[in-house]
């Protein structure tokens, strides 16, 4: 596999000066000695993304995941390292990078294709596509200023989708859109993974993560802390997120309330027929007592988020020290496949993660009926 993007000992630091903090006098005496502090938004980034990958990229606010993608889509200069890309390249960067906020939608359109590389001629061929994909009939002729950050989205994503790039990139952006506009992204990036394209992502949303691509790289504080299967890399990021959450005071320790320390069944075995009983023990160490609820995903092997548990059900409380909880699912409706199980505990807002464990064990399920789909959904039907 050729490698298409090749980010290589990339550093990226930014300068912030204070200048204003002097007082005038200061200003006066030293003028342009004014302090400034250093920002290091990357630190010695490697990784490479080939042909047909769709790799994501996750980690908290500030890791530096926008300042990466500006990297690679040439709108900022690393301060040391080398960026190779190889074929065209459109991306979808933070709102505000990109279009002339002066200019109208059309403007805009004729002016990043151009960026790109392309033809009056050829964005004269490729606007009506462009615009109907937006659905920006009504607007192409306003100014992108007066654009809601919807709309901005849209015409973005429209000009980097048609525009027949090899590489496409895209920093979050499909968080803004209303959600009939992201499944409509969301099938168009599909479409992109099919034709062969090479896709790299930033989202906070680890389940569109999972669900998109083959691979993650976390970044904290401007490093790689993982780069691997998309599976994997969530784990180091939530578990780096518990690590490091912030604590409250009155509390010994919220993130990191209970260590799990282990997933069994009775049985020993993680796997059932279709419509069979599961039961779980997971066991667990409480570091301080608390109360909080249970949570359970389940993920399909190509990553698709098949049940998750109401994070406001199922609540649990605990002393400090070692506890079994014991989980009972009746029936477990699913068809032949194996899951990955997920689960932990979040505080009573259902918000907070307290304690966490992702691939905890993967369920086999094996359905002998002719039914199709995740579940084989019980029903009953009569005739009268
Ligand atoms: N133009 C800039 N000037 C100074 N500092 C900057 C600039 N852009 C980013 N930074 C700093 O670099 C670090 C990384 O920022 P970046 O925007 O890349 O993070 P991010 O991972 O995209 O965060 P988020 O999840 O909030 O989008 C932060 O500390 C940020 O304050
Ligand atoms: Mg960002």
């Amino acid at each position: 596999m050729t490698a298409v993007i090749e980010v290589s000992e990339v550093n990226k630091r930014f300068r912030i000066h204070h200048e204003r903090s002097k007082s005038l006098k200061e200003r006066i005496i030293h003028p342009g000695q004014g302090s400034y502090s250093d920002v290091q938004a990357l630190r010695d980034v490697n990784f490479s993304v080939g042909t047909q990958e769709t790799v994501g990229i996750i980690g908290r606010n500030g890791s530096g995941k926008s300042t990466l993608l500006k990297c690679i889509c040439g709108v900022l200069k690393p301060t040391s390292g080398q960026i190779l890309i190889r074929g065209t390249l459109a991306g979808l960067l933070e709102l505000g990078a990109g279009f002339q906020h002066e200019l109208s939608g059309r403007d805009n359109v004729y002016l990043s294709g151009s960026m790109l590389g392309l033809s009056t001629k050829t964005i004269d061929r490729l606007f009506d596509s462009i615009v109907e994909f937006s659905e920006l009939e009504k607007f192409i002729d306003t100014e992108v200023k007066f654009y809601s950050s919807g709309m901005y989205l849209r015409l973005a994503f429209s000009v980097a989708v048609n525009v027949d790039p090899d590489i496409l990139v895209i920093d979050e952006i499909l968080a803004v859109g209303d959600e009939r506009f992201a499944t409509k992204c969301i099938d168009r990036i599909g479409q992109f993974q099919k034709e062969g394209r090479t896709i790299l992502l930033v989202s906070h949303s680890a389940d569109m993560i999972r669900g998109l691509c083959h691979r993650a790289v976390v970044l904290d504080q401007g490093q790689v802390i993982a780069d691997g299967p998309t599976g994997d890399s969530i784990r180091v990021f939530r578990e780096r997120m518990l690590a490091d959450a912030p604590k409250p005071i009155e509390e010994a320790a919220s993130a990191g309330s209970a260590t799990i320390e282990a997933v069994t069944t009775p049985s020993g075995r993680f796997n059932i027929l279709s419509g069979q009983r599961l039961q779980l023990n997971v066991d667990l160490v409480a570091h301080h007592g608390f109360d909080g609820h249970f949570m359970m995903e389940m993920f399909s092997t190509e990553g698709k988020l098949v049940t998750r548990t109401d994070p406001m059900m199922n609540s649990v409380s605990f002393s400090p020290g070692p506890h079994r909880i014991t989980v009972d699912l009746p029936e477990v409706p699913l068809t032949d496949g194996d899951y990955d199980i997920n689960l932990g505990l979040v505080g009573p807002d259902g918000y907070e993660v307290l304690a966490w464990r992702e691939q905890v064990a993967k369920l086999q399920v094996t359905y002998n009926g002719r039914g199709a789909g995740w579940m084989a959904m019980p029903i009953e039907v009569s005739v009268n």
